[in-house]
C-alpha cells in the first residue's frame, strides 16, 4: 500500500478526488491536509471533513493548513465551486472533529517520522502548505518519495487568467519553490484534464451507481460542471483533481514528457504561468514529468468503479 497524504481545497472535484483515494485499497491515506484555495480556510476544511463523512471515513485526520498564499492576498473561486466551495449535494455538517495540528506541521511531521521515500504528496490546489513545509524542514524535501499535483497550463493556456491555471496563480511562489526542491514531481497541468469531460453519460455512470455516495459525486459535478460548459462549450466540464489519484492508481492511462518548468513570479500579466519547456528548447534540467494526455475512458471507468465501492 502507497501512502499518501492529500493535500486539498475543496472544491467539487477535490472532493470527488478524496474519494477515489478512500475508495482505493492500493493507497493508505495517512491524512489530509486543507488550504485556502477555492474558497477560504474554514470552509475547505469543513469540506474535507464532510467528504471524508460521506465516505464513512471518520477515521482520517483531517488538518487545516494555510489560510492565505505565501505572500500574496487570497483569490477563491465561489464563481465556479458555489459560495460553499461544494455547492451540489446536500450534505450534512460534520460531526468528526478538525485535529488540532496545524497541516504544515503534520506534513512535517509525517515525513520525518516515515522511512525516507515512502510518502507520496497529492497536491489539489494552491501549493502553500507544500511550500511551507519545504522551507522551514531542509530534510523535508529530500525524504518525500514523490510529488503528484494538478495545476498549470502550457498548450492550453489559463483558465482564472490567460496565462494561469488556478492553483499556481493563487501562490505562485509555493509553485515556484515545489518546482525548485528537487523533488521527484509529477504535474497534471489543463492540457491533461481538459480532455478528462464529465460528459452526461458519464454523470449518468455514476448516478446509475444508486449509492449515497455515487449519488453525491453525481450532485457535485452536476454543479460545477455548468460554469465549465458555458465557457468551454463542451458537453461537461474537466474533472481536474481525481486525474492525481487516478495517476497513482493507474498510470498507464497518462502520457507526458519529463522536462523543464519553471514558474513566472514576476510580470503581473502572467502572474503563475507555468514555463513547460515541451520542446526542450533550452539546457535548463528537467525537474518535471508533465503529463499531456489522458484516456479518458479508462479514467471515468476507474472512477466509477471505484466510487461504486463507497
Ligand atoms: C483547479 O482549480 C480548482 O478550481 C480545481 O479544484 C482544480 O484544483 C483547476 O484549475
Ligand atoms: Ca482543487
Amino acid at each position: 500500500m502507497r501512502k499518501i497524504i492529500i493535500d486539498t481545497d475543496p472544491g467539487q472535484d477535490d472532493a470527488v478526488a478524496i474519494l477515489l483515494a478512500l475508495a482505493s485499497r492500493e493507497l493508505e491515506v495517512l491524512g489530509i491536509t486543507a488550504v485556502a484555495g477555492n474558497v477560504p480556510l474554514p470552509l475547505t476544511e469543513v469540506n474535507v471533513r464532510k467528504t471524508c463523512e460521506l465516505a464513512g471515513r471518520t477515521d482520517i485526520g483531517v488538518y487545516a493548513g494555510a489560510d492565505r498564499p505565501l505572500e500574496r492576498a487570497l483569490v477563491t473561486a465561489e464563481h465556479v465551486h458555489g459560495k460553499t466551495g461544494i455547492d451540489g449535494p446536500d450534505l450534512p455538517e460534520p460531526t468528526m472533529p478538525l485535529r488540532t495540528q496545524h497541516g504544515v506541521d503534520f506534513l512535517i511531521e509525517q515525513v520525518m517520522d516515515h522511512a525516507p521515500g515512502t510518502i507520496t504528496l497529492c497536491a489539489l490546489g494552491p501549493l502553500t502548505n507544500l511550500a511551507t513545509a519545504i522551507r522551514r524542514e531542509p530534510e523535508f524535501a529530500p525524504r518525500v518519495a514523490e510529488i503528484v499535483l494538478m495545476g498549470g497550463g502550457y498548450f492550453e493556456g489559463g483558465n482564472i487568467t490567460p496565462a494561469a491555471e488556478f492553483n499556481i496563480y493563487v501562490d505562485p511562489e509555493a509553485a515556484a519553490t515545489v518546482c525548485a526542491a528537487g523533488i521527484d514531481l509529477t504535474i497534471i497541468p489543463l492540457d491533461c484534464t481538459h480532455k478528462a469531460l464529465t460528459t452526461r453519460a458519464r454523470v449518468e455512470a455514476f448516478r446509475a451507481i444508486g449509492t449515497p455516495v455515487g449519488d453525491a459525486v453525481a450532485d457535485l459535478i452536476g454543479f460545477f460542471e455548468r460554469f465549465d460548459e458555458a465557457k468551454y462549450g463542451t458537453d461537461g466540464a474537466p474533472l481536474h483533481d481525481p486525474c492525481v489519484i487516478a495517476q497513482l492508481l493507474q498510470p498507464d492511462l497518462f502520457t507526458g514528457r519529463t522536462v523543464n518548468v519553471e514558474i513566472e513570479t514576476g510580470s503581473e500579466l502572467t502572474r503563475g504561468a507555468t514555463v513547460v519547456d515541451w520542446w526542450r528548447v533550452t539546457d535548463r534540467p528537467a525537474n518535471a514529468t508533465v503529463l499531456g494526455d489522458v484516456d479518458a475512458e479508462g479514467y471515468f471507468k476507474l472512477l466509477t468503479e471505484r466510487i461504486a465501492r463507497l
